[in-house]
């Protein structure tokens, strides 16, 4: 099982949204199962859940103290992905967390406030020493902010070529506990959750050849 924590100190820059979103498409895309792991006490990635009428994804209900214990259960009951959502902050909880990730994704708008707060997350994620990966959130069409971004957002590490836009289905399928892509399946919103799905996978499948090249 490969654990996807998202993470960003930053509040509202899109975690809940992405591992909602990302988590329904890993089992759209036939990749699951997908299971969702609710660690920031806002609570909102439960909320979604609880009023979502398909089965799927999964939630997991586990106490912060057990979480490595946990993330080992669902392994061997045959998860696939795990996709956590985090609280905005840098605090020791999401320290011990990201030592758990297999990858780490970073959602940043592209904005200067985003752009400034990104540094306290990468110092963060660095110290759990696990790969990362930023996406960029909510971006307005056209905005040269967003290629900024993308160029200050490089020196820390990979930016996903797939970019979130900002739509308003993505908020709206959420209140009723669902997804933008589920809303309409051929819409922009689908091809770019889809996109960055497979910019994602793509990021293990690199890990793993460059673990097959180090070994010899
Ligand atoms: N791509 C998008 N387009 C439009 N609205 C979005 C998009 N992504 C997120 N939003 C909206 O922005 C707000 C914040 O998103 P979200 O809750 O996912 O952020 P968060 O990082 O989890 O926030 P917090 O730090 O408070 O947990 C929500 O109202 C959400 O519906
Ligand atoms: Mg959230």
């Amino acid at each position: 099982m490969k654990t996807i924590i998202v993470a960003s100190q930053k509040g509202g820059s899109g975690k809940t949204t992405l591992v909602s979103h990302l988590a329904v498409e890993v089992e759209r895309a036939g990749d699951g199962p997908a299971w969702i792991l609710d660690t920031d006490r806002q609570g909102t990635l439960s909320r979604w859940h609880e009023s979502r009428e398909a089965d799927t994804p999964q939630r997991a209900d586990v106490p912060f103290s057990k979480l490595s214990a946990g993330l080992d259960a669902l392994d061997k009951q045959g998860a696939a992905y795990c996709l956590i959502d985090t609280a905005p902050a840098i605090s020791d909880q999401n320290t011990k967390l990201l030592r758990l990730a297999d990858l780490i994704l970073i959602p940043v708008r592209p904005s200067p406030a985003d752009l400034w707060a990104v540094s306290e997350t990468v110092e963060q994620v660095r110290d759990a020493g696990k790969p990362l990966l930023f996406v960029i959130t909510q971006a307005k069409a056209q905005a040269s902010i967003t290629a900024q971004t993308v160029a200050v957002l490089s020196q820390h590490g990979q930016v996903a070529q797939a970019f979130i836009a900002d739509r308003v289905p993505y908020a709206v399928a959420m209140t009723a506990g669902r997804t933008a892509p589920e809303l309409s399946a051929k819409s922009p919103a689908a091809n770019e959750i889809a996109e960055l799905w497979a910019c994602m996978k793509a990021c293990f499948h690199e890990k793993k050849k460059t673990r097959k090249v180090s070994n010899g």
